[in-house]
Parts: C-alpha cells; structure tokens; sequence
C-alpha cells in the first residue's frame, strides 16, 4: 500500500492554532525599537496546525524511515549492523551530553581518559601506534592520513612525490580524498581473481609515488593474499601504504593492518565501532599511525600526565598537520564505540568478526544458485553478486531487483558498486543478524528472480508501489533537490 502525506503547508489551515496562551496582560514590545530595520515586516508564513496534527505529522515521516531497528539492511560497505541501546544510554549520560567543549579540563577528566583510553584500544585493535580521534567521517580520516603522508615526505625532502595509487575495485571515496588533498591518482588494476594485481603495481612504483591505499578485505569482500608483498613493494619504492579500514568488521581480532605493513589507517568508527548511520549522521573516521607519522597527527590530541589528562595542542607539536576538525571529534560517537570496545572486549571482537564472516558465507551460498557471485570461494564480511546474466536473460536489471526488494520490506543490497562488476548487487549481512533473517530474504530473493523469469521486466517498472515515492530521477533529485516549499499565492 502505497503512504502518502501532505506537507506541513498543504495540512496547514489559516487561523488553526497548535498552542493556547493567556491573554497578553502587559503593554507589548515595539519590536522596532529593539530590534531596528531587523524587525519584521510581516509574519512568518509558518504553518498553522493543532498540536494532534503535528504530532501526527511527524511520528508519520518518522515511520517512513527504514533503519536496522526496522530490519534487515544488508547494503555492502556500509555495515549497518545493529546498534546496542547500552551504547545509546552511555552517550547520554549527562557527564558526557552535556560536557562543553571549552570546559577546564580538571572538570572533564573523565571524558579526556574516555578520548585516551579509547585511542589506546583502537591502536591495539588495528596494531598502529598513535590516534586521533577528529576526522568526523571515513572520507575526511582518508584526508587527514593523506596529508600526513604527504607532510612526511615534504619533511625529508621529498615534496615531489605526487602520486597515489589506487586499486580499480576502491571505494569512490579513496580517488576523491587524493585528489583533494592534492595528488594525482593513478588507478592499479585488479587480476582474475578480483585482487590486486601485483605486476601491474609494480611496473607504477617509481619516486613520484607518495603511497598505495588499499582496503582489505577489497570491496569484494575479498582478503588481498598478497598484502604483505604489496606493501613491501611500496616501502621499498619509498611509498607509505594507507589502510582504508572503513570494513574492519572481518578483521576484528584476527589480523591487524600494523602487522600488515600499513602506516596510516582511518576506521569507521560508525559502521564497525557500532555508531547509527546514513543520511550524512555524525561519525567517526578515527586515524591511527605508526610511530613515524606521530608528530604529524593533528593537533591537539589527549596525553597522560602525571595522572592527569591533557590536551596538547600545536604548540608542543610543531610537525602537527594543525586541526581538521572543531574541537575534539563527535564526541558522541566515540562514547558509543568506547562502550562497544569495553562490552565486547577482545574475545567479543573476534566473535563480531567470525559471525561477520560467516554469515556473509551462509548468505552467499544461499544466494549463489541465483546469481554468479563475482567472485568464487569464501568471502570475509561481504560478497558481491553479478546481476548482468539475469538482466540478459530476463531485461530485468539489479535496480529492478533493488526497488523490488523495497517492496518486500528490505533494505536492498547496494548496487552498481564495485564498478568492476557489471549489474553489482554488494550484500552485507552484518554478524547482528539471525540465521532466519537470512533464510527469509534468500526467500524473496529467490521468489523476486522467478518473477523476473515468469513476468519479465514489466513487472518491475513500477516498483517500489509501497513508498510515497515511486522511481525519482535519482541524479535530479541529487543535484537540483527541491527543499523549499514554494507558496502559490
Ligand atoms: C571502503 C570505504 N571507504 C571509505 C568510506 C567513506 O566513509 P564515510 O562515508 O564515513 O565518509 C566508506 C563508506 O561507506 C567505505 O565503505
């Protein structure tokens, strides 16, 4: 059934009140006196509404969110993973709400040892020596570790190194972050079997490289066997290798980027540190170093010292890239990916890890009777389906199967990414989910393929009919939205 709501100045109705206040018992205010030419002319033309419409209004389009507390969400390389409401309850303790930033520091020792603490658990989760907890998002940690690999070379006289390699299969984010800190990219092919290609690697390192960013798992849920070759191959040409570990689900606890070579990492502490995302939320690209990139970590970052927290600015720090974040990260996230780290513990993480793993398998086998998978053998946290035999097949595409699965009360896989495969359908099941979750959408995926083969692509070109909006222009609607309300009269 398709949900349909009026806006707040369709259901407005002239006159209509949402509020009842007693009648003005004194002289009132000359507004221009106070305020000058700033003062109105007119009123606002805000909507007017009774409060039991209001209140109907928004609990409407709040349920017409869809988010993992709704259900399964399985959209690869995003990791929605159930979020645990213990992390919710931690963040809003008011000691941690309502700390201000520019509070003296004796009075928020607490909130400092949470910031110190939780880089020290971070940097022996991922095997690096040093973090900051700033960046407030995976692409801007991708930015901050890329200036600091390039501020390391301009301090040993190498400034010219101007180029970063990255693999055909990396998230779009990894090119971007490059080219806004100011290299040019060069793309490094994938081999057969969807990994980097070593020769190919090679035959780029030369002294123009600055350094290699490489997700691992690859965003085909793939582990690159030949981790420790590549990043040997860069060191040797002088390079320094980045760690994209915005999918560390899979590795938790079972293998470490330190120990893999890397000297620069972000995590998304809002995918795998638990964290609610999407829709441009707060988050946490946290960055963690090896110890030759410590000074150049942005400043200012937390110390111990004599017991007591600090915070160290630029001053102290003078190789520091500066700050690239207001005060000290979204406080918020790092409560909560502090509350997961500590519930968990190491024995917890390498569980997340193996559920991860496994599930993605259990999924994949599932699933691999109706579409190729991109790739053969076992995936870690995430695999990626090719869509391009049922669309010659059937003339139904993987966004027809995505808009579909809307209708059969999913949140679909994420499609067209890795551009490496044609018709990507990439699915992430998370290690939160039941083995019966993952029977009953392999079901309507299996019932969504028969379909396409019984009916063709006709029965899909309405889908999905069970939201306000059906098929929008999605390039439109992302490059011209339309957010203000325009008044006909
Ligand atoms: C592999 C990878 N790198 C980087 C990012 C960018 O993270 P953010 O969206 O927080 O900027 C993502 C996000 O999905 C990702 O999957």
């Amino acid at each position: 059934m398709t949900r349909t709501m009026e806006t707040v100045f369709e259901a407005s109705r002239k006159g209509r009140k949402g509020y009842a206040l007693p009648k003005l018992d004194v002289p009132a205010a000359d507004c221009g006196a106070v305020l000058g030419d700033a003062c109105r002319k007119e009123a606002p033309r805000l909507p007017e509404m009774a409060e039991v419409d209001v209140v109907r209004h928004f609990t409407g389009l709040s349920k017409m969110n869809y988010s993992v507390d709704d259900g399964f969400y399985p959209l690869g390389s995003c990791t929605m993973k159930y979020n645990p409401k213990l992390n919710e309850a931690a963040a809003r303790m008011a000691g941690f709400a309502l700390a201000h930033p520019l509070q003296p520091e004796d009075t928020v020792q607490g909130a400092l040892k949470l910031l110190y603490d939780l880089g020290v658990m971070l940097g022996e989760v991922t095997g690096m020596d040093a973090f900051t907890l700033q960046p407030a998002a995976g692409a801007h940690g991708e930015q901050t570790g890329l200036m600091m690999i390039k501020a390391w070379h301009e301090s040993r006289g190498e400034g010219h190194r101007n180029k970063i390699l990255v693999p055909d299969s990396a998230h779009g984010t990894n090119p971007a972050s490059a080219t806004v800190t100011g290299f040019d990219t060069v793309e490094v092919a994938s081999d057969d079997e969807g990994m980097v290609d070593l020769d190919s690697l090679k035959s780029l390192l030369d002294d123009s490289v600055a350094g290699l960013m490489l997700t691992n798992p690859n965003t085909l849920g793939i582990f690159e066997k030949h981790v420790l070759e590549l990043t040997d191959a860069v060191h040797k040409a002088g390079g320094l290798v980045y760690y994209d570990g915005a999918n560390a689900n899979a590795i938790l606890g079972k293998t470490r980027p330190g120990d893999m070579g890397f000297d620069v990492l972000h995590l998304n502490l809002h995918k795998t540190f638990s964290t609610p995302h999407g829709g441009g939320g707060p988050g946490s690209g946290a960055v963690g170093v090896k110890a030759i990139l410590e000074p150049f970590l942005p400043a200012p970052i937390v110390t111990c010292r004599d017991g007591r927290y600090t915070l160290v600015g630029a001053e102290e720090r003078p190789k520091s890239i500066g700050r690239v974040r207001s005060f000290y990260g979204n406080f918020g996230v790092l409560v909560r990916a502090y509350t997961y780290l500590r519930t968990l513990g190491a024995e917890g993480l390498e569980e997340v890890a193996e559920m991860a793993v496994l599930n993605a398998n259990y999924l994949a086998k599932k699933l691999s009777g109706l579409y190729p998978l991109a790739h053969k053998g076992c995936c870690m946290h995430e695999f990626v389906l090719n869509g391009g035999p049922l669309k010659s097949e059937t003339g139904v595409s993987s966004m027809d199967v995505a808009k579909a699965l809307i209708d059969a009360g999913y949140h679909p896989p994420t499609v067209y990414f890795p551009l490496i495969v044609p018709e990507a359908l990439m699915v992430e099941p998370t290690e939160t989910e039941a083995m019966e979750t993952l029977d009953k959408f392999a079901a309507s995926m299996e019932a969504i393929v028969a379909r396409a083969r019984s009916e063709g692509p006709e029965a899909f070109h309405a889908m999905p009919e069970s939201t306000p909006i059906s098929r929008p222009d999605e390039t439109t609607a992302a490059r011209n939205p339309v957010l203000r309300w325009q008044f006909e009269d």
